[in-house]
């Protein structure tokens, strides 16, 4: 067993906390599962059509092996794998980790932030869909994990409560979610202390070309359910490794590495903050962001 994968292993009902039963545990997890619920989410009858289906009916993101029970993932064990690739091209390493607060954006229903929590400081996760932040929060109290979950979209973190705050940004499987994406790294570069690093994995596409495809979030599926019309479209930007490369340029990072890869067929980039450099403000959608 690879060694974040013993890492992850400690999440079994053994390690709940002391005031939490077996029983509460599990009908609490598996009670939440496909339940459909717009309202607490902030959504009428009428939005419906057009959110997407993850928002408004609960999926579990990452598998799961609690070993009273298992849980499985539409992402599968992509938590663990996905780590360990970033720790296979970047120059992070596992020890890397240990004295970092990070903050772990779009955490779903938690299982990475759980991971993270094994080998960091501290982790702070964001996540805009209220269900599972709720999700991510009930399993870090479960097993009395450092840290916690914030219940907001990332854009919010253009405050300066959050700026200089956190030393590691880990960002995988979201920015072709965000309509702004050069406004979220903006963002999340505030949120990084001076050293601080940046790791992004997407999907995208491999060119030499600085590229971005857009699709939006109104092209569905032309034969589908409306599970799967909601499914269908909605990520923003596909990029190449140069238009990502260039994006965090803008947003001000340095020593950018990314990284094609076929066999995921997702594109993965490393960056640093150097320095407070500032940022043109021409055109921005937040011209007054730091
Ligand atoms: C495809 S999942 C990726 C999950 C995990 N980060 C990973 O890579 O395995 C995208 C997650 O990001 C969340 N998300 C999308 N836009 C967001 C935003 N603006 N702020 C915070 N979370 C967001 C979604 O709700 C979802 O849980």
């Amino acid at each position: 067993m690879s060694y974040l994968k013993e890492k992850f292993y400690f999440f079994k009902t053994d390690n709940l906390a002391a005031h939490i039963t077996v029983e509460d545990f599990r009908e609490s997890i598996l009670g939440r599962i496909g339940n459909i619920d717009y309202i607490s989410e902030g959504y009428t009858e009428e939005d419906l059509p057009q959110q997407r289906d993850l928002s408004i009916k609960f999926h579990w993101g990452h598998s799961h092996d609690f070993g009273d029970f298992q849980v499985d993932g539409l992402m599968k064990n992509r938590h663990v794998e996905l780590l360990e690739k970033f720790i296979d091209i970047f120059p992070v390493t596992v020890e890397s980790f240990n004295d970092k607060s990070i903050l772990d954006i779009g955490c779903w229903t938690g299982g990475t932030s759980l991971l993270l929590s094994t080998i960091c400081r501290e982790v702070t996760a964001v996540e805009e869909v209220q269900k599972y932040a709720k999700t991510a929060s009930y399993l870090m109290e479960a097993f009395g994990v450092r840290g916690e979950v914030l219940s907001r979209s990332l854009y919010s973190l253009n405050d300066e409560n959050y700026y200089d705050s956190f030393d590691r940004v880990y960002f995988p499987g979201v920015i072709y979610h965000l309509s702004d994406p050069v406004l979220a790294l903006r963002i999340l570069f505030n949120t990084l202390v001076v050293g601080g690093d940046i790791l992004i994995e997407t999907a995208g596409f491999d060119s030499d070309e600085p590229i971005c495809k857009f699709e939006g979030n109104y092209i569905y599926h032309p034969n589908g359910t409306r599970e799967e019309l909601n499914r269908g479209g909605w990520n923003y930007f596909k990029l190449s490794g140069p238009a990502l490369e260039s994006m965090m340029k803008e947003a001000g990072f340095e020593d950018i590495q990314f990284h094609w890869d076929n066999s995921w067929g997702r594109l993965f980039a490393y960056g640093k903050k150097n320095s407070q450099i500032p940022i043109c403000k021409a055109g921005l959608s937040v011209p007054g962001i730091r």
